[in-house]
């Protein structure tokens, strides 16, 4: 595969996929030397709405638009579904190609991850909580790829989905901690018309699973209407989040339902002086761990 793909019949707006990491950093310092501000979106591929709702406020908001594709093996526990992730380069593409933007950013890993590769970055307490407890290493692996990825694009602005509300979190401790000179720009949840938050891994679901997923927007949604209407303690309504999601006969298990505070992510027992909850939940379907959550404003 050669490293820079020029797709001819793009006319003038031509998209450039790019494999080697040292081409891709070069292409962008040239963009930049130029003056060109770049947008760039990570993304692991089986591209959904989600991850196009990004793209489309990158090229709102840059010169240069940039993906990435890489199905990244730091951030998948040894029992997880690294092997099984769905992998279609060829209709992400087309996708991307679709909405004009300017580099595809596709790397193998052994490029991205070379023999002697040893540097992680860990981001602290927030990557302990929530996922991090059931995920161990995860947001290791998640800090160690983008904080890679943002130091050969060096992208004005990155952007990442609210849906992975703690990987955000994650992420912006990083970048402030490190001073990496990237703006990160989180995007609203996008879901479906019943409420489920889009996902690649909504691909694994059966249709039975597919329905009973809708639990979790409901179940988050009576919590957010309690919050906001008051009157309800915290303990009240985490025990009917559960309760909800519990009936669920399709619902495995539940790795965490409850309400937090969005910059600690720690578990709150009342909301006191915050103007805005989380209230997150992760929960297993079979083989299937879907993750959710929503931004409680309370003011
Ligand atoms: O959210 C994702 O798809 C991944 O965690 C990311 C940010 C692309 C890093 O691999």
């Amino acid at each position: 595969m050669p490293a820079v793909i020029e797709y001819p019949d793009k006319g003038e707006d031509t998209m450039e996929l790019i494999r080697i990491p040292r081409i891709m950093q070069d292409t962008c310092r040239k963009h930049l030397q130029k003056g060109r501000s770049i947008g760039f979106v990570p993304t692991m591929g089986a591209l959904h709405d989600g991850h196009l709702s990004l793209i489309r406020r990158a090229k709102s908001e840059n010169d240069i638009v940039v993906a990435s594709i890489f199905v990244n093996p730091l951030q998948f526990g040894p029992s997880e579904d690294f092997a099984s992730y769905p992998r279609v380069i060829d209709e992400d593409t087309i996708k991307l190609r679709e909405l004009g933007i300017d580099v595809i950013f596709i790397p193998d890993n052994s490029l991205m991850y070379p023999p002697g590769f040893s540097t992680y970055i860990d981001a602290g307490p927030v990557s302990e909580k929530l996922c991090g407890q059931f995920r161990p290493g995860h947001f290791r692996g998640v800090a160690t790829v983008v904080a890679k990825l943002l130091n050969l694009i060096s992208p004005t602005r990155a952007y990442f989905g609210r849906k992975d509300f703690q990987q955000t979190v994650v992420i912006r401790r990083m970048t402030r901690d490190l001073d990496i000179n990237t703006e990160i720009v989180v995007c609203p949840t996008i879901r479906e018309e019943d409420g489920l938050a889009m996902s690649s891994r909504n691909r694994y679901l059966s249709a039975g699973e597919r329905a009973a997923a809708t639990v979790l927007f409901r179940a988050m949604s009576t919590v957010s209407d309690g919050l906001q209407a008051g009157g309800t303690s915290i303990s009240e309504l985490k025990k009917n989040l559960i309760s909800e999601i519990s009936k669920e006969g399709l619902i495995t298990s539940i790795d965490y339902a409850s309400i937090y505070n969005p910059e600690t992510l720690e578990e709150i027992k009342e909301s006191g002086q915050l103007k805005e909850v989380l209230v997150a939940v992760a929960v297993r379907m079979g083989k299937t761990r879907l993750i959710d959550n929503l931004i409680v404003n309370l003011t």
